[in-house]
């Protein structure tokens, strides 16, 4: 165990600490660990490169912290409770000597086909514990995992394959997704059409149905393992090697890979974990996040699996059979700390009370949400009706770059209030900037959320392109980590997120840039310009608004729209397609070019006027036009 905060006055304590004294904060938690070789420096930094370096020389396995570690303690402990996506097919469990053993034979397997140290492996799989096994058998051998979420389309697989030039892809057959059979070896397969760095295919029989296996190319999964030892001794990685890259939305149209280490992710993800949601032995903890995100890898597998605790993996959709889904896994493996999105809050939410019926909650002593903010109404129904008032909800306020949580309540522990993310967790340290990046102090006041001092699992780079790294989060406000969020700091000091101040939108907790669909579109042979903004949306919080200029002769608009919606699913998954396209004669721009997109909002928010001085547009008429034509 890290350090366990039990009380307020442990919480102040702690922090002061960590700001007065980061160093032996830090090396206090990180001493808790085994490390085959101790640090030298805790960490070495600066903003201005950027660069970052925590626990400086130290060497270690994260998966030792994970298998070893546990193995004479937990071994018979559930390490993973896995739900399918059919109630009707078996839960399985998987002991943290099964772990052990399943991931080190996995590790061989890899092995077995030339993987080693530093190599990229692409894991592109269902919800099933096999994507556990192999984002910790790639860190068993050193190897970099990128995980790409399976509903992405073959080009933004391919991409991604690309751009880290992964030699191994992990995949399955086909994907349960609700009522929905998905054919992801298919995608694969035409992902790979364009990618030449790839020599391996590992194959998951999921669902037994049909795939295309290519000679010298695809292997099954039960060949690749079949005779391989269950043990494996663990790669010695420095704390500064890359553990994995994920890839995430930015302002601009290419999405980057966020690079994490190995030690400093591995510290911050068990300390946050156990902190946040007091996590104590024997509790059933439950993320329905997907492994494809960052929750999903730290707070699925890395974070709970470190602390020792036992994580539930669910295969399937909250919806299906029922709406009531959710609420009988946890009645079924009575789970204790429960962590979801709010759009999953507010989609249950209109099913109203009936879903819940007869469902055994009493289990819960800890909610939790994350990826988008939280509105009041969602906060209470899932106060009221999941925790029955009794559970503390923590709003954890976090980032692919982060790594790990930055500001939540600690469960029981810290105040909460609705909507809000609180309080920094020890050791991060948040700062509010003016648009002139002059920091505001004290409290009422609103700005860019920015945070000042380093922390263990913060982002290292951005694969194959740092200045991009720096650019991005570290030359707006020079000196500082810019998150691109706005936020206010309440009279009583409580942070609340007020959404992101970039490009990028958050349509049910995923996060896009606008670019990113705008390129998307005007893939569409028709398509000469497009815009895309976020509007409000009931469920999913933001939905996607575009404003596209097409050549429309001999189509209906609808018919056009359908084929639009049909492109970027293709280009990037179908969670990317628009909601609304409005086809317009033009867009509102600046002289200079530039598209005034503060005006697009607002007409896409139903606002009619107030748009400022529109003099200076180019054309200022084409704003009436716009929402003239707004349906
Ligand atoms: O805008 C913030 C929002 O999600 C963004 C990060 O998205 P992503 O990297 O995909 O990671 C999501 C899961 C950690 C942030 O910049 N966000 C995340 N959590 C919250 C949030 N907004 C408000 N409240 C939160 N609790």
């Amino acid at each position: 165990m890290s350090i366990k905060i039990h009380t307020l006055a442990g919480y102040i304590h702690e922090y002061e600490k960590s700001v007065l004294q980061p160093e032996q904060f830090w090396s206090r938690i990180a001493e808790t660990f085994h490390w085959r070789q101790l640090w030298q420096e805790v960490v070495r930094w600066n903003f201005d490169e950027p660069s970052v370096e925590w626990f400086v020389g130290g060497k270690l396995n994260i998966t030792e912290n994970i298998l070893e570690r546990h193995l004479y303690t937990l071994g018979d402990r559930p390490a993973i409770i896995w739900e399918p996506n059919d109630p009707a097919e078996t839960a399985l469990t998987i002991t943290y000597r099964e772990l052990y053993h399943r991931v080190n034979e996995f590790a061989n397997a890899m092995k077995a086909q030339g993987i080693g140290k530093g190599d990229r492996v692409i894991i592109y799989m269902p919800m099933t514990p096999e994507a556990a096994i192999a984002m910790l058998a790639c860190a068993r051998i050193g190897a970099i995992h990128s995980v790409v979420f399976a509903g992405f389309s073959a080009t933004a697989l391919a991409d991604r394959i690309n751009d880290c030039q992964a030699r191994l892809v992990l995949t399955a057959d086909e994907n349960y997704r609700g009522a929905k059979v998905i054919p992801v070896k298919a995608v694969v397969d035409e992902a790979l059409t364009k990618c030449t760095s790839v020599e391996k295919v590992i194959v998951l029989q999921r669902t037994g149905g049909p795939v295309n296996m290519q000679d010298n190319r695809d292997i099954w999964w039960h060949d690749a393992i079949a005779g391989q030892p269950d043990t494996c001794e663990a790669e010695e990685m420095d704390a500064e090697d890359m553990l994995f890259i994920l890839y995430t939305s930015g302002s601009t149209g290419k999405p980057k890979g966020v690079v994490h280490t190995c030690g400093g992710y591995m510290v911050y993800t068990q300390f946050s974990f156990e902190n946040v949601f007091q996590y104590r032995q024997g509790d059933v903890y439950w993320c329905t996040a997907d492994v494809g995100w960052i929750t999903g890898h730290s707070y699925i597998v890395y974070g709970p699996l470190l602390a020792g605790a036992t994580t539930l993996m669910f295969e399937g959709v909250p919806t299906w059979p029922d709406a009531g889904r959710f609420w009988d896994i946890v009645d079924k493996h009575r789970v204790n700390q429960f962590y979801t999105a709010p759009t999953a809050i507010r989609a249950l939410q209109a099913f109203g009370r009936q879903p819940l019926e007869g469902k055994d909650l009493s289990s819960l002593k800890v909610l939790g949400t994350v990826g988008e903010p939280i509105n009041e109404e969602a906060w209470h129904w899932y106060h009221d009706h999941v925790g029955k008032g009794r559970c503390p909800i923590v709003d954890t306020w976090w980032q692919t770059e982060t790594g790990g949580i930055m500001i939540s309540p600690i469960a029981g522990i810290t105040p909460t209030k609705p909507a809000y993310a609180t309080l920094p967790l020890p050791g991060i340290q948040p700062v509010i900037l003016d648009n002139d990046g002059h920091e505001l102090k004290g409290n009422s006041v609103e700005g860019n959320l920015c945070i000042k001092f380093p922390w263990p699992s913060m982002l290292r780079t951005t694969y194959g392109d740092h200045e991009r790294c720096r650019q991005t989060y570290f030359s707006q406000f020079p000196g500082y980590y810019f998150t691109g969020d706005g936020v206010k700091r309440d009279e009583d000091g409580y942070y609340r997120i007020l959404g992101r101040v970039d490009d990028v939108i958050n349509v049910s907790g995923h996060r896009m840039g606008t670019a990113e669909v705008e390129n998307a579109i005007n893939e569409h042979p028709r398509v000469v310009e497009s815009a895309v903004v976020g509007y409000p949306h009931e469920i999913k919080g933001q939905g996607i608004y575009a404003y596209v200029i097409a050549d429309t002769t001999g189509r209906t608009e609808e018919n056009l729209e359908e084929e639009i919606r049909a492109t970027v699913a293709n280009i990037i998954g179908p969670i990317a397609k628009p909601d609304k396209i409005q086809i317009v004669p033009g867009l509102p721009k600046t002289r200079s070019g530039k598209i005034m997109r503060r005006i697009l909002r607002k007409i896409a928010e139903g606002i009619t006027d107030d748009f400022g001085d529109i003099s200076t547009l180019l054309d200022p008429e084409v704003v009436e036009k716009i929402i003239a034509g707004k349906k």
